[in-house]
C-alpha cells in the first residue's frame, strides 16, 4: 500500500522523490521587517526529505502583512534569507514551493508599517479576534473594499514576489487559495458582494483568483505555480457552502495556463473534490488533516488509489523533521507540541531529533 506513497513523481521541471508534501505552516518567527531567522534555515534543511516543501505563508507585499512574525517577499533581505533556505533544501536533496499569501479581512493594522487598514473584496468584517503588535486580542476591524486599482497592485505585487522567490532559488511559489484569507474571500459569496466584474456570479467571483495565477504564471512559468484552495472551508468565519460552481469556472479558466498543482483541504463532500480532480489536469495534492488525520495509513491509500498524486501533511512535519524516512522504515513518529507551533525560537521549531534509524 506505501510503494505508490514512495515513488518519485515529475512536477513541471522538477522531480520529486516521494509523493509526501510538507503542507505549509506559519511558525511566526520571522523579525519585525518579516525576515527569516538563521533558524529557518536549518528548520527547512531538516524537513527535506519531503518530497515537496511548501512553505509557510509568506507576504508578498507590506499591506499582505495581518499577522505577527510573517515573512515576506518583497525587500532584498527578505529575499536574500529565503535564498539561503533554498540552496539548504536543494543541498539536502529536497524541492521547495514559497507560499505568498493575503491576508485580506483577517489580522491588524498595526503589524503594516503604515497601519493601513485591512483591504478585503467588501466591507464585511469577520466574527474574529485578531492580534495586535503588542499582543492584545481584539475584534477584527470592517475591511475596506478594494478598488480596482488596489486589485492591479496586489497581483502585480503577487507576480513580483513570485520573480523574486526564483530569483532566490526557489522550485515555485503555492498561491494562498485557502482558509478564509484574500484569495478565498473572492471566491465566497459570503465575503464577495461585489457587482463589478470581480463578483456577483461564479466566473466574476473566480476572476481575482484566475488573474493573480495568471499574473504570476507570465511571470515566472505556470508549471512553477501551485494553486491551494479550501472550498466549503469555514475556517477564519467562511461560510463557502453551496459554492461548488465557483470553484468549477476557477479550474476550468484555468486549464490553459498549465499550472504545477492543485493543492486541495479536503473538505466534508468528496463529489466536488472528485469533480475538481477530474477536471484539473495537473497535479493534484490532497491535505485531509482537518477532516480526518495526516496518519501514513490514510495519506498511503490516497496515493495508492490514485485519489490524489501527491499528499500533504502538516503538523506530523513539525515534530518529525524525518518523517518520509520513519515511515519508510517503519519507525514510531513522534507527537507535537501546539504550544510552540507559533511562538518560542528554537523551542518546538529545530529541535525535534531525527531518529538514528531514520538515516539508515
Ligand atoms: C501551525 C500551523 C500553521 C499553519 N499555517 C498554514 C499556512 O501558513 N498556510 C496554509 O495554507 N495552511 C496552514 N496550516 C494548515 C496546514 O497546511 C494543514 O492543512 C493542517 O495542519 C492540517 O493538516 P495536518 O493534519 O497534516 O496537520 C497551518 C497549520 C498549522 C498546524
Amino acid at each position: 500500500m506505501t510503494e505508490a506513497l514512495f515513488s518519485p513523481w515529475r512536477l513541471g521541471e522538477i522531480e520529486l522523490g516521494n509523493r509526501v508534501v510538507m503542507a505549509p505552516m506559519t511558525r511566526n518567527r520571522a523579525d519585525v521587517d518579516g525576515v527569516l531567522p538563521d533558524s529557518a534555515v536549518e528548520y527547512y534543511r531538516q524537513r527535506a526529505g519531503a518530497g515537496l516543501i511548501v512553505t509557510e505563508a509568506t507576504q508578498p507585499s507590506h499591506q499582505a502583512q495581518g499577522y505577527p512574525g510573517t515573512p515576506g517577499l518583497h525587500t532584498d533581505a527578505q529575499q536574500h534569507q529565503w535564498a539561503r533556505v533554498a540552496d539548504a533544501v536543494h543541498e539536502a536533496g529536497g524541492h521547495v514551493f514559497i507560499q505568498l499569501m493575503h491576508t485580506g479581512r483577517v489580522g491588524h493594522p498595526s503589524h503594516r508599517p503604515t497601519a493601513t487598514p485591512q483591504l478585503a473584496p467588501s466591507a464585511v468584517a469577520p466574527d474574529l479576534e485578531v492580534a495586535t503588535a503588542d499582543g492584545q486580542m481584539v475584534p477584527a476591524d470592517t475591511p475596506v473594499a478594494m478598488t480596482v486599482d488596489d486589485i492591479a497592485q496586489t497581483i502585480s505585487d503577487h507576480a513580483d514576489a513570485a520573480a523574486r522567490a526564483v530569483a532566490a532559488g526557489a522550485d515555485g511559489v503555492e498561491l494562498h487559495g485557502a482558509n478564509g484569507y484574500l484569495l478565498h474571500q473572492f471566491l465566497s459569496p459570503s465575503t464577495n458582494h461585489r457587482t463589478d466584474e470581480y463578483g456577483g456570479t461564479p466566473e466574476r467571483r473566480a476572476r481575482f483568483v484566475v488573474d493573480t495565477a495568471r499574473a504570476v504564471a507570465d511571470r515566472i512559468g505556470g508549471d512553477r505555480v501551485g494553486l491551494r484552495l479550501s472550498p466549503g472551508g469555514k475556517f477564519n468565519d467562511m461560510s463557502d457552502r453551496g459554492n461548488e460552481e465557483t470553484y468549477l469556472c476557477l479550474v476550468d479558466a484555468l486549464a490553459d495556463t498549465e499550472l504545477a498543482y492543485l493543492h486541495t483541504l479536503r473538505g466534508r463532500s468528496s463529489t466536488l473534490h472528485e469533480e475538481l480532480r477530474r477536471r484539473w489536469r495537473s497535479t493534484y495534492v490532497i491535505n485531509t488533516g482537518y477532516m480526518g488525520s495526516s496518519e501514513l495509513e490514510e495519506v498511503a491509500p490516497i496515493v495508492a488509489d490514485g485519489v490524489a498524486d501527491l499528499v500533504s501533511v502538516g503538523r506530523l512535519f513539525i515534530s518529525n523533521p524525518d518523517l518520509v524516512q520513519r515511515w519508510r522504515a517503519g519507525i514510531p513518529r513522534s507527537t507535537w507540541d501546539e504550544d510552540t507551533f507559533y511562538a518560542g525560537g528554537d523551542r518546538g521549531y529545530i529541535d525535534y531529533a531525527s531518529h538514528p534509524g531514520s538515516q539508515e
